[in-house]
This record gives structure tokens, C-alpha cells and sequence, in this order.
């Protein structure tokens, strides 16, 4: 009989529950306090026969720890949901404090949207090192030894080894692409080039390019004039006007310079374009035989054509930045414009 009661009040200990103050104070009246149905199992004890009384006091016992335990436990848990309730405990109607998320410069963006529009139309990725030597960067690509178009680009030489340079344009990337793979070659390589320049609003001793190669049988001059077409409508929109200006590179002939229609006045006229309706964007023909030969391949079966992009230049225009050092400043209220891109 006892056993049955005892069995109930060890069940109702397990199950009890208390979410407060309240439901606290009404476990303790329950089952911890003197008049608690625990309290009323010590006061049984004179009832039972001394015989018994051992083996009851045992279990009362048990009852009794059991009890205490719980009480323990339940309180722990009120005073952590206290301490949880009160960081609540707070104005909710203030402000949030703001979470300050990253964007992607517009080097970057500009650079991935430029390579997204070739890599579409099957140009793959190359790369070459930033510190180059004299045959990747010049000799390869046709400068004659003390030819004055080595002057053309004011270099960094190494001081020890003016064999060794910072490279002055992406064009070195050709060379590599070229000495190590067989046509048909559809490549383009972006990086960033370094030329001895003093610091403006429209030149830097740092800036990036992106250079485009593509070698194979029977690639003429139509095949760059409507690659770059294509380009300049898918970066710039579909009104964009571009046109090709007879130029001169030692590793081209013939040789271009890249204009596209302004982009602020749509070819009438403004202070972007100088009044003349078109802005550059780089260099570009078709790959001198004598660079083939340089990097074995045979110029009778394969011709070429290549281009060079200033990305600064394309970012610029595209968002009408007018002080390249804009980009290199890490200004936070620049770089905070460019958030949406994402
Ligand atoms: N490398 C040239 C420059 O930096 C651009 C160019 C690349 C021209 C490819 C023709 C072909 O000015």
C-alpha cells in the first residue's frame, strides 16, 4: 500500500515542472515542505510496525533525496531563464546597430564581368608573373635590343639585373601562352602591370590589364573587329559604337588603337571625350609573324590577332569615375557605392 504511494509521488516528482517564481514556491509547498506529501510520508512512520520502520525509513529516504534533487534542478532552470529574459529586458523599440557587410571593389567586378563576356565565346584564363624578364616582355614581342620603343614604356629594372623587370604590360602573358601551347589558342590573361609613371587623376605606376590572344588558321582582322564589337555592347550596352584607329606595336601589324563611342554623351560631344564623341580602351592587331616565330610557332599556317585592355580605364568609364586613384585609395565612402554590384 505504502509502495504504491510512494511509486505515485516519485512519478509526479519526475514529471513536475516550474517556469517561475510562483510554480517554484508551489513544487516546495508540494513536495520539499514540512506539510508536503514527502513531509506526510515522515509523519506516517509512527503508524508503522517497528519491524518495518527500517525498510520504510529507506524509502522515505530516497522519496526525501529524490525531492531535493529536483527542487535543486528546477531552480537552476528559473534563474537561467531570468538571466535570458532580462537581456530582453531592454528597449525593443531602439535602432538596431548595424552590421557592416563587404562589397566587391570595382576592379574586381569589372575584371569578373570582363572575363564572363569571353569566357562565353570559348577564351580561356592565363596567367604570367608579375616580375618578368627582358625576353617575355620585350625581346620576344619584337623590341629590338636599344630600339626606342623599349622607351615607349618607362620600366621598373631591377637595379642588379636589367634583365629582370616589373612587367609593363600583359602582353608577356602571350609569349608564355604561345611557347607552351599548339593553336588553335583562345586565351585571355588578366593581371596587374607597372609602369615608372608619375601618380595623377589619369595615370598610375600600378594599374591592371587584360590581354586577349587568339591564334589559329585563317584569323583575320574581321575575327578582332568583331570580337571587340561583341565585347563593347556586352560591357557597355547595345548602343556603343566602337572604332579601330591605325596605330603602331612592334608585336602587331597591323596594328589599332580600341575607341569606343562616349558612353556620357553618346558620341555628341562632352568634357569625358574631350569633345570628340569617342574614348579609348587599349591596343589590339594582328600578331607580328616575326612574335610567332619567337615563340615556335609556324607563322605560314597560323596568324593571330591580340588586344590590351586598361580595366581601370573600362571601370572608369562604365562608372564614371574620373580619379583613377580613386581605386587604390581603400576610401570606404568610394568603396561603399559599389555595394549593389552584388
Ligand atoms: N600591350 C599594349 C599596351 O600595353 C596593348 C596591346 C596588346 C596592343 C595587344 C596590341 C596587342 O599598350
Amino acid at each position: 500500500m505504502h509502495q504504491e504511494k510512494i511509486e505515485a509521488i516519485k512519478s509526479a516528482i519526475s514529471a513536475a515542472e516550474a517556469g517561475n517564481e510562483e510554480e517554484l514556491e508551489a513544487y516546495r509547498m508540494k513536495f520539499i515542505s514540512k506539510k508536503s506529501v514527502v513531509g506526510e510520508l515522515f509523519a506516517e512512520m509512527r503508524n508503522i510496525p517497528n519491524e518495518q520502520k527500517k525498510e520504510y525509513g529507506q524509502l522515505v529516504n530516497e522519496v526525501k533525496q529524490m525531492a531535493d534533487a529536483k527542487f535543486q534542478e528546477l531552480i537552476d532552470q528559473v534563474n537561467l531563464a531570468k538571466k535570458h529574459t532580462k537581456s530582453f529586458d531592454q528597449d525593443l523599440t531602439l535602432p538596431p546597430t548595424n552590421i557592416a557587410a563587404g562589397g566587391i571593389h570595382p576592379l574586381t567586378a569589372t575584371r569578373q564581368r570582363i572575363i564572363e563576356i569571353f569566357e562565353r565565346i570559348g577564351f580561356n584564363l592565363s596567367e604570367g608573373p608579375e616580375i618578368e624578364d627582358d625576353w617575355h616582355n620585350f625581346t620576344a614581342l619584337n623590341f629590338p635590343e636599344n630600339h626606342p620603343a623599349r622607351e615607349m614604356q618607362d620600366t621598373f629594372f631591377l637595379e642588379k639585373n636589367p634583365d629582370v623587370a616589373l612587367r609593363t604590360h600583359t602582353s608577356s602573358v602571350q609569349v608564355r601562352v604561345m611557347e607552351n601551347q599548339k593553336p588553335p589558342i583562345r586565351t585571355l590573361s588578366p593581371g596587374r602591370v607597372y609602369r615608372n609613371e608619375a601618380i595623377s587623376a589619369r595615370a598610375h605606376c600600378i594599374f591592371h590589364q587584360v590581354e586577349g590572344l587568339y591564334v589559329d588558321e585563317n584569323v583575320g582582322f574581321a575575327d578582332l573587329k568583331n570580337t571587340l564589337y561583341h565585347f563593347a555592347k556586352e560591357m557597355f550596352g547595345k548602343e556603343t559604337k566602337v572604332r579601330f584607329r591605325p596605330s603602331f606595336f612592334p608585336f602587331t601589324e597591323p596594328s589599332a588603337e580600341i575607341d569606343i563611342s562616349c558612353l556620357i554623351c553618346g558620341g555628341k560631344g562632352c568634357n569625358v571625350c574631350k569633345g570628340s564623341g569617342w574614348v579609348e580602351i587599349g591596343g589590339s592587331g594582328m600578331v607580328d609573324p616575326n612574335v610567332l616565330e619567337n615563340c615556335g610557332i609556324d607563322s605560314k599556317k597560323y596568324t593571330g590577332f591580340a588586344f590590351g585592355m586598361g580595366i581601370e580605364r573600362i571601370a572608369m568609364l562604365k562608372y564614371q569615375i574620373k580619379d583613377l586613384r580613386l581605386f587604390t585609395e581603400n576610401d570606404v565612402r568610394f568603396l561603399r557605392q559599389f555595394k549593389p554590384m552584388l
